[in-house]
């Protein structure tokens, strides 16, 4: 592993960092325009970064141990430096004069785990490019940057939830995003909870094009009921003229979109534990992006003491569930839960809270 020191030759010029995300409710809204309700991650990814003083770009990762060159005009080849790449061409298209670069990119947040280690990685290097060469972006444009850099330079037709996340949320409030207006507010977490993630050990499989598959279904349910995206339908009754199963994807996108207008209008710890267990049941149900891994997580989740409500957290097939406890709870409940979902031959792994020794 190669360090800072010497991948530099001495200190980098900048350093800058950003989050990941887990989202507590509004899933599968942001790319029908709907609403959502993220947290920043206590993981994060961080970026130091360096002119090159030579043609070529230079990026290193210690946790891959791999290092990516290609020169000042070309690409790099698909990985981590695709979305590194993304953000440097698209901020040269805004008219930036970027040199070529030097980056150490390291992170402590899980890759695979749907917390978006991806958006960490795009917010993380702007907001780097940004400090070094000192031009204008404001925290939404950069978001807006971060998510084109992830669909035209990595391909994965993402929507923008993520970035908005990792570039505006903190880790003890909600961040409401509007992903129509990308209105955005701070609202904070019910009175007396925190937060268990537990990581389902399962890699998320078939999410791609499964993902791409419930968006085409989501476009022609909007078409069919006339409507621009399926966040201008606010009567759950209408959706149910559509067949199957364009009748059940907009049922949860609908619902979904009505249950974070009343979580961030404010309800009692109870109420939104509610909330995000109709959200898991819905997914699973009606969106059908749950697996039987993440069930089972959940429902050992919401048995351990204290807890309110669990829900899988982020695109579904593999990855994270997220729970709402009691302030106090959260180490005793998530280890109970692990132990219990690890009964059954899994390999789950508790992510928040963060362990005394450091994450991961
Ligand atoms: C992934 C995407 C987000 C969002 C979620 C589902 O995390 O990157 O844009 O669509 O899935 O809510």
């Amino acid at each position: 592993m190669i360090t800072t020191d010497t991948f530099f030759g001495g200190a980098p010029e900048v350093n800058a960092s950003a989050p990941g995300r887990v989202n507590l409710l509004g899933e599968h809204t942001d790319y029908n325009d709907g609403y959502m309700l993220p947290v920043a991650t206590p993981q994060r990814t961080v970026v130091a970064m360096s002119r090159s003083g030579d043609d070529h770009f230079h990026f290193y990762s210690p946790n891959l141990d791999a290092t990516v060159t290609f020169a000042r005009d070309g690409s790099p080849p698909q990985g981590f430096g695709s979305y590194i790449e993304g953000c440097i061409r698209l901020v040269q298209a805004e008219g930036v004069d970027v040199p070529p670069l030097r980056l150490y990119v390291e992170t402590n947040l899980p890759v695979g785990s749907g917390l978006s280690s991806s958006a960490a990685l795009e917010v993380a290097t702007l907001r780097a490019m940004r400090s070094l060469l000192g031009f204008e972006l404001d925290d939404v444009k950069l978001a807006r940057i971060a998510q084109r850099a992830e669909i035209e330079y990595a391909h994965v037709n993402v929507g923008i939830m993520d970035q908005m996340a990792s570039s505006l949320a903190d880790e003890s409030n909600m961040l409401f995003i509007d992903a129509r207006t990308l209105e955005h507010r701070l609202v904070a977490l019910p009175a007396g909870t925190e937060l268990i993630v537990v990581d389902s050990g399962v890699a998320r499989r078939l999410a791609a094009s499964k993902y791409n598959e419930r968006r085409a279904e989501c476009e022609e349910a909007s078409r069919k009921l006339g409507v621009q995206a399926l966040r201008d339908v606010t009567d759950p009754d209408s959706v149910e003229s559509l067949p199957s199963p364009l009748r059940e994807r907009a049922r949860h996108v609908v619902r979904e979109n009505l249950r974070v207008l009343e979580a961030a209008a404010g309800v009692s710890p109870e109420r939104f534990g509610e909330l995000m267990n109709a959200s898991h049941f819905s997914l699973r149900d009606d969106y059908e992006v749950s697996i039987p891994e993440l069930d089972e997580l959940c429902a050992a989740l919401r048995a351990a003491p204290g807890v309110l409500g669990a829900r899988l957290t982020g695109a579904g097939f593999g990855g994270a569930c997220v729970a709402l406890c009691r302030s106090g709870h959260a180490q005793d409940a998530a280890a109970k839960a692990l132990a219990d979902y690890n009964k059954l031959g899994r390999q789950g792994r508790v992510l928040i809270p963060v362990s005394g020794s450091g994450s991961d």
